[in-house]
């Protein structure tokens, strides 16, 4: 897919998704949330970039850590994800958050200006994570520490058949790259390309609940990435892809709803010091 035409689809994606965002994944990806957030250490008085913040999750719990004294710039491809996240941040936290629209790989701030820049599960969607990984090494100060979380790689993750099953009916892949940087050392490797050191990598296998399966439908085509194209789908189109879904997630059906396998993996890296 083009870099162009794959943005727009993020872009809009996202925007259509973040209604149901919240519902479908929070509870499912808060294990690799609190994972991002125990490696990213924060500090009161850190000053900290978020990279493809979404809903603005992990912004709060960030702003909290960083306290009265620290700042948080939480930036997201997607307006809809972003006036979300600014509806959903508690008053207190007005003054050390904002909120602002810009793509990972072109963020258009100043150099060296953040002590910490993290992205939580937000890398996979970018066409190019060398360019994203580039721009949160330029803008943190020396010795600023980078976290960033992905999904593990496509065998150890159960959901992982709503790509193909999306794909078949699309003109181009959706997200052509989603499970490539979680794959071996991928993410490591794009943090070391990107200039910074001291990297250190985990793995977190988790469990994805559903409770019903209106609830794991809607987190696979409603709330996530190929939101885009389901949107557009024609009626029986949908019914079609639903019913394969499910069939692909069998296995991990349970008797309070769908256990499904997760995998996430979280890097650390430190911009090295001139
Ligand atoms: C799965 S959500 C993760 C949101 C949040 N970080 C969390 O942990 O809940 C992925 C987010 O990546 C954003 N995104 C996709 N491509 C992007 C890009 N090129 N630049 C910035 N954000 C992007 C989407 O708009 C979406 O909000």
């Amino acid at each position: 897919m083009d870099a162009r035409l794959q943005l727009r689809v993020q872009r809009y994606g996202w925007d259509r998704a973040s209604e149901v965002y919240d519902r479908a994944w929070s509870q499912p990806l808060e294990p690799a949330q609190n994972a991002l957030l125990e490696m990213a250490a924060l500090r009161p008085g850190d000053e900290v970039l978020e990279v493809a913040c979404g809903s603005g999750l992990v912004t709060v719990r960030a702003a909290e850590a960083v306290g009265p004294s620290g700042r948080v710039v939480a930036t997201d491809l997607s307006e809809g994800m972003i006036e979300r996240a600014r509806e959903a941040l508690p008053a207190e936290m007005a003054d050390r958050v904002t909120f602002e629209r810009r793509d990972a790989e072109a963020l258009g701030l100043d150099d060296e200006d953040f002590d910490v820049a993290i992205a939580s599960l937000g890398l996979m969607y970018v066409p190019d994570p060398d360019a994203a990984l580039r721009e949160m090494a330029r803008v943190l100060r020396p010795g600023g520490r980078a976290v960033a979380s992905v999904w593990g790689e496509r065998s150890a993750c159960g959901w992982a058949e709503v790509f193909p099953i999306v794909d078949a009916r699309v003109r181009t892949e959706v997200c052509p790259l989603f499970f490539q940087l979680g794959t071996g050392e991928a993410l490591r490797d794009v943090m070391a390309r990107a200039g910074f050191d001291d990297l250190a990598e985990r793995r977190i296998d988790t469990t994805l609940h559903f409770p019903t399966a209106e609830a794991a439908l809607e987190a696979a085509f409603v709330g996530g990435p190929v939101a885009m194209a389901y949107s557009r789908f024609e009626p029986e189109i949908r019914e079609a892809v639903q019913r394969e879904y499910l069939q692909s997630i069998e296995p991990f059906h349970a008797t309070d709803g769908y256990r499904i396998p997760g995998t996430f993996v979280v890097a650390h890296g430190r911009r090295a010091t001139p």
